[in-house]
């Protein structure tokens, strides 16, 4: 048994499998955000180990002699957070999340002081940890002295399993601090940040073991002091449940952020159009991505004001025939790929009196499939061509939010056959990789193919139109709205 869990924006998930990898159990725990200020957005680590605690306990209600037979455990999370901790562990502060844009202004002060695009292959984006440490020793001076460890998200939830402080290569690539080729931290880049080496948890690859769960929780829970996997930042861990390994077919995310992943034949940083460049989680891997902002958030905004429950929203969009005379930007959060601009904001365009709800339903997945569309050119542009990808995320399920990605993106659209397929059931794989020495493709296995949602031509057309105005709109808008 392998238990994988992903620590997401909106949730814990905890999916405990078998040797199969065929799911035994699956447990949530909901997650909030705050946003104290407009651009921020954190959350209390308190709360992912509350949240970690509770998803954990119904596994153990539900299957106990199950849970009395793991053998691994693998972490996933949502990525670039600023974890702050003092010399005895202590919480310094909120975590500050991938999409809180209030660090803008250090990214070009950062960029100035080091070869970044060089060592970490990126370029310095707000949403990164690095910048916002920049921030927290300009704005909390305070708190930056007394920061003895800087974590990344789910490695807090490892330090509490295990009381280790490790990080692994996937997610510490998102930091700004890993020399991504070399896959160790730069000492240049930490010194870039006013941080050393010390302040850093120690390195090792997402399959490896990263420590062993601890003594009190293991007696607690009735279970043996099995190992922990490294396991991978949420998109590293994705591809390792969807057997995205090598080039070819990527991964199409639709979550909280959207995420188009392929890995790529070696480490191959380019920094154009905020294409990201990471290592993957199994040794000697690398893969880049384009990254969205926000993608089901979308939807989830529109249904926060309009008080419509988003399953509601969404069936309010039914077989699309043509595009929605509205255009929506969904740059909510800010935008990372194609347009690194923490200070980006929304829009609907093209509002009428007879506008309805439909319309702005519909806008919003077409804003989204247009963002998607961008990344697809950043990815060409960056040398990794992507024809298809597997769908996943919880948006996917929208069968007409598919129909119209793969029009607009012009991919083809795998949806994998029924099951579970998102970073915690790839935490898991990662669980079984370090329990088991296997990283072949028996374990980093691709899923079988229930259907393939292709372009529809005349819809592609339609689409092609509106993405010009979809790519006008922006640089247009952005001096408007400052
Ligand atoms: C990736 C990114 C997001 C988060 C949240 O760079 O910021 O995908 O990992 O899922």
């Amino acid at each position: 048994m392998y238990l994988g869990i992903d620590l997401g924006t909106s949730g814990i998930k905890a999916m405990l499998v078998d040797e199969t990898f065929a799911t035994v159990g699956v447990a949530h725990a909901g997650l909030t955000v705050s946003r104290p200020h407009p651009g921020w957005s954190e959350q209390a680590p308190a709360d992912w180990i509350a949240g970690a605690e509770a998803a954990i306990a119904t596994l153990l209600r539900e299957h106990p002699e199950a849970m009395a037979r793991l053998q691994a455990i693998g972490l996933s999370g949502h990525m670039h957070g600023a974890t702050l901790l003092d010399a005895s562990d202590r919480v310094l502060r909120p975590c500050i999340l991938w999409n809180d844009g209030r660090s803008g202004p250090q990214c070009a002060e950062l960029t100035a002081r080091a070869d970044f695009h060089g060592i970490a292959g990126n370029l310095v984006m707000a949403g990164f940890t690095a910048p916002k440490l920049l921030w927290v020793a300009q704005n909390e001076p305070k708190n930056f002295e007394r920061t003895a460890k800087v974590l990344l998200p789910k490695d807090y939830l490892r330090l509490w399993l295990t009381g280790e402080h490790v990080a692994e290569m996937s997610d510490a690539a998102g930091t700004l601090w890993l020399d991504v080729g070399r896959r160790d931290w730069s000492d240049v880049l930490l010194a870039a940040t006013g941080l050393t080496r010390a302040q850093m948890p120690h390195l090792v690859e997402g399959s490896d073991v990263s420590g062993h769960l601890r003594a009190d929780l293991a007696d607690r829970w009735g279970i043996p002091r099995v190992p922990v996997a490294g396991g991978g930042g949420d998109n590293a861990a994705t591809a390792c449940g969807m057997g995205v390994m090598v080039p070819g077919t990527g991964f199409l995310s639709l979550g909280t952020s959207g995420v188009l992943f392929a890995a790529t034949e070696s480490y191959a940083p380019n920094t154009g159009d905020a294409v990201h460049t990471f290592c993957h989680a199994v040794p000697d891997t690398w893969h880049q991505m384009g990254v969205i902002l926000s993608a089901t958030d979308s939807l989830t905004w529109l249904s926060e004001i309009t008080g419509k429950a988003v399953p509601d929203l969404a069936a309010l969009v039914g077989e699309v025939t043509a595009p929605s005379p509205v255009l929506f930007l969904p740059y909510l959060s800010g935008e990372r790929t194609p347009l690194n601009d923490p200070g980006a904001t929304g829009a609907f365009l093209g509002l009428r009196r007879a506008t309805g709800l439909a319309d702005l339903a519909q806008a919003a997945m077409e804003g989204v499939a247009m963002a998607f569309a961008d990344c697809v050119h950043a990815l060409r542009k960056a040398g990794t061509p992507i024809e298809a990808a597997y769908a996943v995320g919880g948006g996917a399920r929208s069968r007409a939010w598919l129909r119209i990605m793969a029009s607009a993106t012009g991919l083809t659209l795998l949806e994998p056959e029924d099951g579970d397929f998102g970073a915690a059931f790839g935490a898991a794989k990662l669980a079984a990789a370090c329990a088991t020495g296997d990283r072949s493709e028996r374990v980093f296995a691709k899923p079988a193919v229930r259907a393939e949602v292709v372009p529809d031509a005349g819809l592609a057309d339609a689409y092609a139109k509106k993405y010009e105005a979809h790519h006008a709109a922006y640089p247009r808008l952005r001096d408007l709205a400052a």
